[in-house]
């Protein structure tokens, strides 16, 4: 077979058309009212216990941590009141065997000696000052008080949140497995390494970083608008929203579990979880490539959404349809013009240890790079096929193909992101109202990662697919704001310790 006609084959696989989206769009939105309604649903739609976003006129010195995926960053954030802030932050990669350690507690000593050397470079004296009182014994409980940090702990992984600085952590997802941790208190466990080193550190609040960046895209965006929904498409994906409490259903029998929280809003942000969205697959593509990726993962049958949209995953599908490709003999993909015949790696220009032939071996920045090549015979693609897969020799019309089939998994996603905001935005009533004041009727969405900020044209991708729902269509699409929250984790996380600062914490007053 011809090979570009190969490559449009297998984008033909990957094809997401205007009937899919609608019925998952229908789906979606069955499963966010299960999910208000009980526990153990495929969306967990977790109430935050946040009932207020910010607008920009809060101030003070905060610390944030936050637990994503790849990175471990280490923040200090001074908000300045005019919805302008300054940051300081380090960031250390998570070393493979952190992520799947033994015990809970070689996690959590790792993040704690990251927030000891960041206070140690950054904030010496606060960190020295502290170190001495306790050596001499000259600290008094409240001089303590004023002078510890409050911190925010983005956590970016389901948890079972019992209250603004209390979390069950559900499972693990993106490559982390320590199942030690696992139905224990994150916060807890992160403040006991703290305290063993003595740390002028009190974990204030807990927070995902989908509800980070709606706090932090509401305290910067700009006009009168308030955002809707907070969006990670980044090494996972994820939402969180603004729902009305009233419908928060399953609220009622916890409520006393989760301490004080501000009922007067009317409002909770709940964090969706929706990388579990349709995890039995009754609406989601699911090409030889998406189940082979699922069963070699290390959560077979979870995360379903996620695996077919984030930038952990996006790499390993195409990696799988490339291999696929390659391995028909027929096809002249990465192959000599006068050997098509014989056996794979004999006919190839390929090494048998190239990444491409190992699982998770391909990055999604490959996809970035590939999609958005103009480059005169796509020389850009072909040096990344050289520089990540040690191809040396491809051809103009290999990096075609590729590009082909990369493309097509790319704007698959970006269709399926889609699929998630059209249902959250039909859900929250926003697009029925109309003022005819065009500020007040921006709906606003913030949203942050690797995905939105470097693929190219996934924000098209995303509106064209919004486009076709008809409860949206081309007038609601207008009416859509996406901005992107530019550390928006750490920035929302240091909003809520402000906010957690001033409610009483419930386990103090209980004396624990
Ligand atoms: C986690 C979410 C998180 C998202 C984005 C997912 O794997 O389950 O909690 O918000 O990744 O980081």
């Amino acid at each position: 077979m011809a090979l570009a006609e190969a490559a449009r084959k297998v984008a033909n696989e990957f094809e997401y058309t205007s009937e899919d989206v609608n019925a998952a769009v229908k789906e979606f939105l069955r499963e966010m009212d299960e999910g208000l309604e009980k526990d153990g649903t495929s969306l967990s739609q977790i109430p935050t216990y946040v009932t207020a976003v910010p607008n920009g006129t809060e101030k003070g010195l905060y610390m944030a941590v936050d637990l994503g995926g790849t990175n471990f960053r280490v923040c200090s954030i001074q908000l300045h009141g005019n919805t302008t802030f300054s940051l300081t932050q380090s960031k250390v990669k998570i070393p493979a065997e952190i992520m799947t350690a033994k015990t809970a507690e070689e996690l959590f000593a790792f993040l704690a000696k990251q927030i000891e050397l960041f206070l140690k470079e950054h904030h010496t004296e606060h960190y020295e000052g502290h170190i001495q009182r306790i050596a001499t014994g000259t600290t008094d409980k409240e001089y303590r008080e004023q002078e510890i940090f409050n911190l925010g702990f983005t956590f970016s992984f389901p948890v079972q949140q019992i209250g603004i600085n209390r979390g069950l952590l559900m499972r693990w997802t993106k490559g982390f497995d320590i199942q030690d941790a696992v139905g224990k208190d994150v916060c807890a466990l992160l403040q006991k390494e703290i305290d063993k080193l003595h740390l002028p550190v009190r974990v204030a609040a807990l927070v995902n970083d989908t509800v980070g960046t709606l706090m932090a895209r509401s305290y910067t965006s700009p006009g009168k608008t308030s955002t809707l929904l907070g969006a990670i498409f980044g090494t996972g994906t994820n939402g969180a929203y603004v729902e009305r409490l009233g419908r928060v259903k399953k609220l009622a029998g916890g409520k006393e579990n989760a301490g004080a929280y501000d009922a007067s809003t009317g409002e909770m942000i709940v964090n969706t979880e929706w990388g579990s969205f349709d995890n039995a697959l009754r609406v989601l593509p699911n090409t030889p490539y998406d189940a082979a990726l699922d069963r070699d993962s290390v959560n077979p049958g979870i995360q379903m959404f996620e695996k077919r949209v984030s930038g952990m995953f996006l790499g390993e599908i195409l990696r799988r349809a490339v291999v696929a490709v390659l391995q028909d003999l027929s096809v002249p993909l990465f192959k000599d013009e006068d050997s098509s015949v014989n056996e794979l790696h004999s006919t190839t220009q390929i090494s048998k240890d190239s990444s491409l032939f190992r699982t998770w071996g391909l990055d999604t920045s490959f996809l970035s790079i590939a999609h958005g090549d103009s480059s005169p015979g796509l020389r850009i693609t072909r040096q990344a096929l050289d520089r990540d897969l040690g191809i040396n020799a491809a051809s103009v019309e290999d990096a075609e193909a590729v590009k082909i089939m990369a493309a097509a998994v790319g704007r698959r996603a970006a269709r399926l992101s889609a699929v998630a905001i059209g249902a959250i935005l039909i859900q929250s009533g926003r697009l029925e109202t109309v003022t005819g004041n065009e500020e007040l009727d921006v709906v606003d969405i913030g949203v942050d990662g690797s995905l939105v900020e470097f693929y190219p044209g996934f924000e098209d991708y995303v509106r064209e697919a919004l486009r076709e729902i008809p409860q949206i269509g081309e007038k609601g699409e207008k009416r859509i704001r996406i901005g992107i929250a530019k550390d928006g984790s750490g920035v929302g996380a240091a909003l809520i310790a402000l906010v957690a600062g001033k409610v009483p914490n419930p386990a103090d007053a209980a004396g624990e």
